[in-house]
């Protein structure tokens, strides 16, 4: 009898101990959740029918990975899965819900091979191969070296016998990507050396005035076509140059930006419009970075509708860390916004890596890429207290070699402590991506957590608009411009028609 009372308190206790065990589970759990970025958004009605669709859609992906891990897309190399993208229906909802902005893009990089051959086809175009393919525009053989011979392209095509044969010769210098990319991609060091070629042989064709100035309008009209309003393009603010040989000076580049920008929002008033950040090379010496400044006080003052601020470019292992440049950035930070890219590095404890701490120390407002940032918990501290924009490029930083399977992207822990992060694309034409909805499918699907939802992408979308350097004002009326169109997108959602 003793025993049985025994025995009876015992399953009784243990009972009392599971179920307080797995509330508090829960509630861990919960709280945990709603530290994460967009946890603390109460959905209305109707967003809860676009989740639901969304997520239903999310878990088949995700589960079949998991059951099915060798047939997981995002943990193969991007080239491998990237045409399949478009038949997700995760991407295809992704793709018509406003996103926001987009903050980090490069402007050569942003329209792929497609557009890039149709340039070709214009008259005046010259080509010249070596080691790489040489192309300018100009009315006569242009008077710049190459170790072959300058002839119009159009005279080629003409008499080259197989223009299917030709043109898929040329086109593979407009794209980073091949059907073996672990045999020609070993290491960062081949991937950014064909990116930086990429550069090198679009810059010249992109950079005649009037192609130039048709390029960014285009460059829009694709951004929002993927439901972006609003654009920051990082530029190089490369020299224009005309048929004659007559080239500008950078300040006419930043006000072709100008005219495109004005023309675009004129023909598509629902678009907010678009801001320029100098990003010009940062392998170079601290006089150079000087005069780099000089012109950027310049633009800020004769272009001040679009100017946003400053940055330095190219790989950055290979690059000046921010502190050889100390004096120059320090003594221009009360003038210009930085928006530096920093710790794009695998090389954890690097002057890379230390990037990271310049660019925050010297007053950053957005950081391009931070992806070294989790080692380092001081610093993840500071980017909550001064509310620093993180730009995260997974589809980028997995073509340019920094991480395989993007379950390991760092994205997931910024997203997991609620850093400001937002997304975008980088270069996505270089790899022949659209503007930035693979990237937020990649993201979604292939980065968060399973159970992150529409209000992540909700979050996100805010974010592009709240970490944006647009004024005040501005920045309310695209914020209210957007509220706008996330209604619009929710109030006809149909998940019967994906
Ligand atoms: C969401 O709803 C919960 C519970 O109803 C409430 O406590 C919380 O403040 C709401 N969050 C927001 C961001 O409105
Ligand atoms: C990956 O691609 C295959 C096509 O090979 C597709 O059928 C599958 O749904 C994709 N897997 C996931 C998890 O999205
Ligand atoms: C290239 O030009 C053709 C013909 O004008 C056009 O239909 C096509 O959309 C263009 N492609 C791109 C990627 O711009
Ligand atoms: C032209 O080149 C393409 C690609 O190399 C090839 O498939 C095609 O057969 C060639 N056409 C002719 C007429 O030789
Ligand atoms: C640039 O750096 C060199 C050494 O690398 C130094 O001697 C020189 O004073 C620096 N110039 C400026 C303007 O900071
Ligand atoms: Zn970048």
């Amino acid at each position: 009898m003793l025993s049985l009372i025994l025995h009876l308190s015992l399953i009784l206790c243990v009972y009392c101990d599971l179920s307080e065990y797995k509330s508090k589970r829960d509630k861990l759990i919960q709280d945990e959740y709603r530290l994460t970025l967009g946890g603390n958004i109460n959905l209305t009605e109707k967003e809860t029918i676009v989740n639901n669709c969304i997520m239903k859609y999310k878990f088949l992906e995700v589960d079949y990975g998991f059951t099915n891990p060798k047939y997981f897309n995002f943990s193969h190399h991007y080239f491998s899965y990237k045409e399949k993208i478009r038949y997700s229906k995760v991407y295809q909802i992704i793709k018509d819900m406003p996103k926001g902005a987009a903050l980090h893009v490069h402007d050569m990089g942003i329209l792929g091979p497609d557009y890039l051959m149709n340039i070709t086809y214009m008259d005046n175009l010259y080509v010249c191969f070596d080691r790489n393919v040489n192309l300018k525009f100009s009315n006569k053989p242009p008077n710049i070296p190459c170790d072959g011979e300058w002839q119009l392209v159009s005279k080629i095509r003409d008499t080259c016998g197989n223009i299917t044969k030709f043109d898929a010769k040329l086109r593979k210098h407009f794209s980073l990507v091949v059907e073996n990319p672990d045999i020609v991609y070993p290491s960062i060091t081949e991937s950014w050396n064909t990116f930086m070629n990429y550069f090198v042989t679009v810059a010249p064709m992109l950079t005649y005035r009037p192609i130039w100035e048709q390029y960014f309008y285009d460059v829009l009209y694709k951004f929002r076509e993927n439901n972006i309003m609003y654009v920051e393009v990082r530029s190089i603010l490369p020299k224009l140059y005309e048929l004659d040989g007559t080239e500008y000076d950078p300040l006419i580049t930043a006000k072709a930006y100008r005219k495109a920008i004005t023309r675009f929002t004129k023909d598509y008033p629902d678009f907010v419009g678009a801001k320029l950040i100098y990003a010009p090379s940062r392998q170079v010496d601290n006089v150079t970075v000087e005069e780099y400044l000089k012109l950027a006080k310049i633009l800020k003052k004769d272009v001040p509708e679009i100017f946003a601020g400053f940055d330095l470019v190219g790989q950055e292992d290979l690059g000046s860390p921010l502190i050889e440049f100390l004096p120059q950035l320090v003594a221009a930070r009360d003038e210009i916004n930085y928006f530096f890219h920093a710790g794009e590095t695998d090389w954890y404890g690097t002057s890379t890596d230390d990037n990271l701490f310049d660019a925050i120390l010297l007053g950053a407002k957005r950081l391009g890429h931070a992806y070294a940032l989790p080692k380092h918990p001081l610093l993840m501290k500071e980017v909550i207290n001064n509310d620093i924009g993180l730009e995260v490029n997974v589809i980028s930083n997995t073509v340019l070699s920094l991480v395989r399977d993007v379950r390991n992207h760092p994205l997931n822990i910024f997203l997991a402590h609620g850093l400001p992060v937002v997304l975008s694309s980088d270069d996505p034409g270089a790899w022949e991506a659209d503007p930035i909805s693979e990237d937020y499918y990649v993201a979604f699907v292939g980065v968060a957590s399973r159970v992150s939802d529409l209000r992540m992408l909700k979050a996100l979308a805010m974010n592009s608009l709240k970490y944006s350097a647009l004024d005040g004002n501005n920045k309310a009326n695209a914020i209210k411009k957007f509220t706008v169109s996330w209604n619009d997108f929710v109030e006809k959602f149909n998940c019967a028609s994906y």
